[in-house]
């Protein structure tokens, strides 16, 4: 599996130390809030199950699925719900919990939907941010890192649903995807 990788983008140590960060200010803005996080199936599975450990308030969290990706590198901007939230978020303050915002497309679709189901508030939690690459106007009001505009892979993101379990985030070398 490293073998695929051209290089460490963000060690395990520098993603853990951002996560108890980002943790500590999620704690302190919804200390009267009714949070729940919503983590986006399935590249943020890594990311909240450390976030919500470095949270330290009463939360509750669910999980959705959508799909836009096939197993393509790029957005095919169709957006397909695969799995929907168990719990009724109405009166809830979410915070939708993200792997990585590229083009937006796929948030925009879910805050569209679950902003009808009148919640209290709908905020944006990524660990990853490629802003040069939004093709629609998504804001991550709690944002990891920036990355350049390269595909990365590991810490729950994929590249044809491989490399999830990698501990650190790198960058894929191309070959392993152009030759496809
Ligand atoms: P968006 O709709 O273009 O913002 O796409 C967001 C989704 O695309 C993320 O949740 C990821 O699953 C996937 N994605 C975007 N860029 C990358 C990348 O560099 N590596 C792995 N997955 C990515
Ligand atoms: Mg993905």
């Amino acid at each position: 599996m490293t073998q695929d990788i051209q290089r460490v983008l963000l060690s395990q140590q520098e993603i853990q130390d951002k996560v108890v960060q980002i943790g500590k200010q999620i704690s302190e803005d919804y200390r009267d809030k009714n949070l729940i996080l919503v983590s986006i199936l399935k590249g943020s599975v890594v990311f909240m199950a450390d976030l919500m450990r470095a949270i330290d308030i009463p939360c509750e969290i669910d999980f959705m699925c959508v799909s836009s990706y096939g197993r393509g590198t790029k957005t095919s901007g169709v957006v397909q719900i695969i799995k929907d939230l168990n719990i009724n978020v109405e009166g809830y303050d979410i915070l939708l919990v993200e792997d990585i915002l590229d083009s937006g497309m796929t948030l925009s679709y879910i805050i569209d939907i679950l902003s009808q189901r009148n919640p209290n508030s709908i905020r944006v939690c990524t660990l990853l941010d490629k802003p040069e690459r939004r093709k629609v106007d998504v804001h991550a009001v709690y944002s990891g890192f920036h990355v350049p505009d390269e595909f990365v892979v590991g810490y729950g993101l994929d590249y044809a649903e491989k490399y999830r379990n990698l501990p650190y985030i790198g960058v894929l070398k191309p070959s392993v995807y152009s030759n496809r």
